[in-house]
Formats: structure tokens, C-alpha cells, sequence
């Protein structure tokens, strides 16, 4: 989950390498560099720890003024070595070749012995050395780069997204991909490599999305490509439909910020042609969803963080809505844990990126399991690893999300599964025509609802302002509001970094309740629905063990306020579906506020990355 750029173009490549790091800090920002082809035929390279500022800041300076017009650069997130100058990328072996890696290698222990006893020499701490070691080895024996990196990379265990340049091929940049992503950009005025389009919006629209295993040989004016096996092949170029103003701020101060307020926009994209005036469209999931739906028994999901979130809403919409039994399992562990998976299972993913590992490593697992499953990816991504794993796809139309902190991903995907939901209880006949009329007219208030309860911003801010020397938080909730609670916990550790624990609002009781004292926040979501009165004896508990409270209700919901107790009404008359995507909206503000009262990196909170391409 590291950021990669490059390019062989017609002028100096330096600002379009720096453009593109910028874009894809969201990947990693421990450490970023480059390295340009000089005119002398020599690799110049620069490095600096930190954000891509730093690298722009260093290579202003008299000593760094390098130039070129083929070259590679990288932003990092550390996996092997701390964040450092020297173990930042790009990585050169012996001035004869020069590599960025996005990706583990995973057997780098045994490729760095034996290359040690053939006399190369280590300077950083990463897995990615072995890497340009490798390829210098083999370029003993070929006649070309592109010759060498397939030889080289015919060692490697484990993922693998790689750009490499050489002085002995002034005019050749390769890349190639296994496990972690890749595109070309095709420009008019060059050719170019990164981990996502995004970074290369300012350059081009047209792109090709390298398939596992792909090698790419780029010059000025051509890219040819060979798959896994050696035969060259043709991918097709695509245009993006993305544009630049969509990965820039505006007027917000954070993309977080910008995201969180985009929501109702967010929504009616994802929406938009999946519904009618009363229906769900099945067809949205694909021309095929509706045979696949009519024989499924059971629902398993598998998602990570936030998406993971999202998919424990829909296991209670699953079985209370659609009565359809529903899993849902973190793909870390699902990946490794030999898991029963019975025919007639409906194998469901959730990413915003459609790039994380895990994720992606449960589903090719779940596909070697049973081959008769059917796999359905929900993703914000179209070119993207799970979705081309996955016989159906259904797109959060959510546009892109820089801030770290998933917001409107999250959203957009609780609408796809309240579609996803209605469509296969309306094929199974457990949903009739009146509820799914009734889902739909919810889903429909959805935009002009989230508009109310962003409203609440300003008393959110003042709320905000009491957790600036808190160091623990605890989120309840009942029902689908436990997931949303867990949401909110998600939120406020990863970017404010207090300690936030999420708990269904009647398991306090078994242990849990013991930490309540005045000195830890509690939040509450108190939806009116048939779980409220119990909930409001658990707040009753709470209450009664000193702690400052904040709850979220609906105004329905009459929550007595007390000492210590702050009760804000969100909105009104919710159903099971709108309820926990309309009371995410204060969470998120929430923990956005405290992160700003905390005076955190928002966008960039320290350890983590957007896409979290490695195990
Ligand atoms: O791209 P994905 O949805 O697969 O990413 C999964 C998680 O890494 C992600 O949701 C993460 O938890 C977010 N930073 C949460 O805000």
C-alpha cells in the first residue's frame, strides 16, 4: 500500500512525478522518492521522510536540482524498515538499475542470503532491495530490461506492483503487477505508470489496467504488453470519467470534511437508474443477478473496517428484513481459517478500493472452497481487483475518497446493500410489493435527511471541544445501531487516536461497565424503534456509574436528558433501513471535531494508509 509514479515523456518528468506522489499520499506517506534518467545516462535520485512536501522542499535546494524525462517515484508506508532516508524507494542496485515496489515480497530473507553470498550489498532494510538486486543479476543474462524484470520477478513470492528503470535502457520504463495494482496512462506527449488514475488525471484520461502477472515495456511513444506467460497481448484502453477538480479540496479545509458534506450527492449517484418510482432494478447488480438471487439460501460477507462495518448493518437487514441467513467475517481471519462454504452461497464483498488484500486474498480463497458459489463485490472502484474477480458488480457511485477516514464510502455502501437486500427478498418473496415500495420511498428521503442531520454540525463542534484531554471513548448502540456505534469508534480512533470501544448497549452489563467513570466519554444511538425502551434502561445504567453522556435520538425517541447528559435530536421518523445511515452522520462529524480539537493530520492520521494493498 504504497504509492507508485512514473513516466518516459517528451519533457522533464519531475512535476508530473511530484503531482502524482501528492495524489496518492492517501497510500502511504512515511517516506517518498524518485529517481530521474539524467542526461549524463547516470540514475539521480532523491529521497526524503515525510510527506511529498519534504522530497518537493529537498529537491528545490542547489545540491538535489535534477531533471529528466523518464523516471520512477514512490510514496511509502513502511511494511520492512522504519520510515527512513534510506530505506525510502526508489532503490538502486550497483547505478545500473533503479526500482519503486508497491507490495511484500515475501520469501526476501532467503532472495537477500543468497544474494549476499553473491557478493551484492544491502543499504536499507526493506523487502524491495532483493528486488533491484534480483533484476540486476538477470540482466547478466538478457538482452533487454523487460527480459531481465520477467526473470527476476519469476523468483518472487508474494505481491508485487513495480516500476523499474535503467541507465542501459535510456528509453524504457517497465512496469508490472501481481497482487497489487497497476495502470498505464497513455498521454499525448508520453507514456505512464501508477498505482491508481488518479495520480495521472493532470496528464491523461486514457488508461490501461494491467492484468495479475502483466510486464508493460513503455517508450515515448508506444506500450507493449505480455501476460504472465510471455505473450504479448492487448488490453483495451479506457477512458477515466473522473476528472481532476473531483481529488482536489475546494473550499474545504479537509477531504474528510469535503467527503462528509458530499454525502447526500453521494447517495443519489448511487441510487440513480438502480430504482423506479416503487422498485428496486435487480438488473443493477448485473444481468444475471436475478437467476443468481432466485437460487441462494445464505448470504456470507467479507469486508475489512469500515466496509466490514457496513456489512454488520446488512446481516440484520439480511435476516430481519429479507429472512435470508446472513455471515459476516473480517477477511484477515477469514482467509486463513478453512472455512465451510455450503452451495447456494452468495459470496459478498465489500471495498471502497476494491484493492485490499485481505479482501481480495477471501475471495479467490472462497472461490478454491466451493466453485459453485456465486461472488457479488461492492466497490467504489470499477477497475479494480475485486471487481474483476467477481461475477457481479454493483458500484457505489460515490466518486473518489481521499481522507483516510472512510465517510461517504461507507454511506453509499449501506444504500448498496439496502438494494441489495430489497432485490433478493423481492426474489425470493419474502419482501411484497408494499415493502419494497416502503424501502424505496426511504430511500429516496435519504439525500434531503443526511442535509438535516449534517446540520447538526455546530452543536457537534461545541460536544467536540470535551474530548480534547479524554483518552477513552465508549459507543453504544442496539441492533444495527451496535454496527454504526462500532463505526463511530473506528472513526474517532483512527483519526483523533483516543482509545474508542463500541459495545451493544445490553452487554455493558457483562463486564464493560466496569470502565465507566466520569472520565470516559459515552455516545449513544437511540433510534425509536422497538429496542428503545431497553436501550434507555442501559443509558439509565450507564448513567448511574458517573459518566458524561451524549446521546443521539431520534426526536421521537424521548430520551429524558439528565445531568451530564447532552441528548441531541438527529431527525424523525426513521425506518430499519434509513435509521443507521442517517445516524452516522453525527459520528462522523464527531470524531471529524475532535480530531481537529486534538490538532491531528485528519486526511493523513499517523500509521495508516487509504488502501491497504499488503497482509
Ligand atoms: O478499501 P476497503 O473498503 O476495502 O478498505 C477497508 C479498510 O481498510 C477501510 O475501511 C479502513 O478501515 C478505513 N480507514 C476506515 O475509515
Amino acid at each position: 500500500m504504497c504509492g507508485i509514479v512514473g513516466g518516459v515523456a517528451s519533457q522533464d518528468v519531475i512535476s508530473i512525478l511530484l503531482d502524482g506522489l501528492k495524489r496518492l499520499e492517501y497510500r502511504g506517506y512515511d517516506s517518498s522518492g524518485l529517481v530521474v534518467l539524467a542526461e549524463n545516462n547516470s540514475l539521480n535520485r532523491a529521497r526524503a521522510v515525510g510527506k511529498v512536501v519534504n522530497l518537493e522542499e529537498k529537491l528545490k535546494t542547489k545540491k538535489n536540482k535534477i531533471k529528466g524525462n523518464i523516471g520512477i517515484a514512490h510514496t511509502r508506508w513502511a511494511t520492512h524498515g522504519e520510515p527512513s532516508n534510506r530505506n525510502a524507494h526508489p532503490h538502486i542496485c550497483n547505478h545500473s538499475v533503479s526500482v519503486v515496489h508497491n507490495g511484500i515480497i515475501e520469501n526476501y530473507l532467503d532472495l537477500k542470503t543468497s544474494q549476499k553470498e553473491q557478493g551484492y550489498k544491502f543499504t536499507s532494510d526493506t523487502d524491495t532491495e532483493v528486488i533491484a538486486h534480483a533484476i540486476h543479476l538477470s540482466m547478466q543474462s538478457s538482452e533487454t530490461l523487460l527480459e531481465a524484470v520477467q526473470k527476476a520477478t519469476a523468483t518472487f513470492d508474494g505481491a508485487y506492483g513495480l516500476g523499474v528503470v535503467s541507465p542501459k535502457y535510456p528509453d524504457t520504463l517497465i512496469a508490472t503487477r501481481k497482487g497489487s495494482p497497476l495502470v498505464i496512462g497513455v498521454g499525448k506527449n508520453g507514456n505512464y505508470i501508477a498505482s491508481d488514475q488518479m495520480a495521472l488525471l493532470p496528464v491523461t484520461k486514457e488508461f490501461i489496467f494491467l492484468e495479475e502477472g502483466d510486464i508493460a515495456e513503455l517508450t515515448l511513444t508506444k506500450v507493449t504488453i505480455y501476460d504472465e506467460g510471455g505473450n504479448q497481448v492487448e488490453r483495451p484502453v479506457k477512458t477515466s470519467k473522473l476528472n481532476k477538480g473531483q481529488v482536489s479540496l475546494g473550499d474545504y479545509q479537509h477531504f474528510m470534511q469535503k467527503e462528509i458534506f458530499e454525502q447526500p450527492q453521494a447517495i443519489r449517484d448511487t441510487l440513480e437508474s438502480r430504482i423506479t418510482k416503487e422498485n428496486v432494478l435487480i438488473s443493477a447488480f448485473g444481468p444475471k443477478a436475478q437467476r443468481i438471487f432466485k437460487k441462494i439460501k445464505q448470504v456470507q460477507i467479507i469486508a475489512c473496517g469500515t466496509s466490514y462495518n457496513a456489512g454488520l448493518v446488512a446481516k440484520y437487514w439480511f435476516e430481519d428484513i429479507a429472512r435470508i441467513r446472513c455471515n459476516i467475517e473480517v477477511a484477515s481471519e477469514y482467509r486463513y481459517r478453512h472455512p465451510i462454504l455450503l452451495d447456494g452461497t452468495l459470496f459478498v464483498t465489500i471495498s471502497q478500493s476494491g484493492e485490499t488484500a485481505d479482501t481480495l486474498e477471501a475471495l479467490k480463497t472462497a472461490k478454491k472452497i466451493n466453485s459453485k458459489i456465486n461472488t457479488l463485490c461492492i466497490c467504489n472502484s470499477a477497475e479494480s481487483s475485486i471487481t474483476r474477480g467477481s461475477e457481479l458488480t454493483f458500484l457505489t457511485h460515490a466518486g473518489p475518497e481521499i481522507g483516510v477516514a472512510s465517510t461517504k464510502a461507507f454511506t453509499t455502501q449501506l444504500v448498496a446493500l439496502a438494494l441489495l437486500v430489497t432485490s433478493m427478498g423481492v426474489t425470493q418473496k419474502t419482501i411484497n410489493k408494499k415493502q419494497e415500495k416502503a424501502i424505496v420511498e426511504g430511500l429516496k428521503r435519504l439525500p434531503g435527511l443526511v442535509n438535516k442531520a449534517l446540520k447538526q454540525e455546530d452543536q457537534i463542534i461545541e460536544l467536540a471541544k470535551r474530548f480534547k484531554d479524554k483518552t477513552s471513548a465508549l459507543f453504544v448502540g442496539r441492533g444495527t445501531m451496535h454496527a454504526i456505534a462500532m463505526e463511530g469508534a473506528l472513526k474517532l480512533k483512527e483519526i483523533s487516536y483516543i482509545h474508542a470501544e463500541a459495545y451493544p448497549a445490553g452487554e455493558l452489563k457483562h463486564g464493560p461497565i466496569a470502565l465507566i467513570d466520569e472520565s470516559i466519554p459515552v455516545v449513544a444511538i437511540a433510534p425509536n424503534d422497538e429496542l428503545l425502551n431497553k436501550l434507555k434502561s442501559n443509558l439509565q445504567e450507564i448513567k448511574s456509574r458517573g459518566s458524561q453522556m451524549i446521546v443521539f435520538e431520534d426526536e421521537d425517541s424521548h430520551v429524558k436528558s439528565m445531568k451530564a447528559m447532552d441528548v441531541i435530536p438527529v431527525t424523525s421518523n426513521l425506518g430499519r433501513i434509513t435509521a443507521p445511515i442517517i445516524f452516522t452522520i453525527p459520528l462522523q462529524l464527531l470524531s471529524y471535531h475532535v480530531a481537529l480539537v486534538k490538532g491531528t493530520d485528519v486526511d493523513k492520521p499517523r500509521n495508516l494508509a487509504k488502501s491497504v494493498t499488503v497482509e
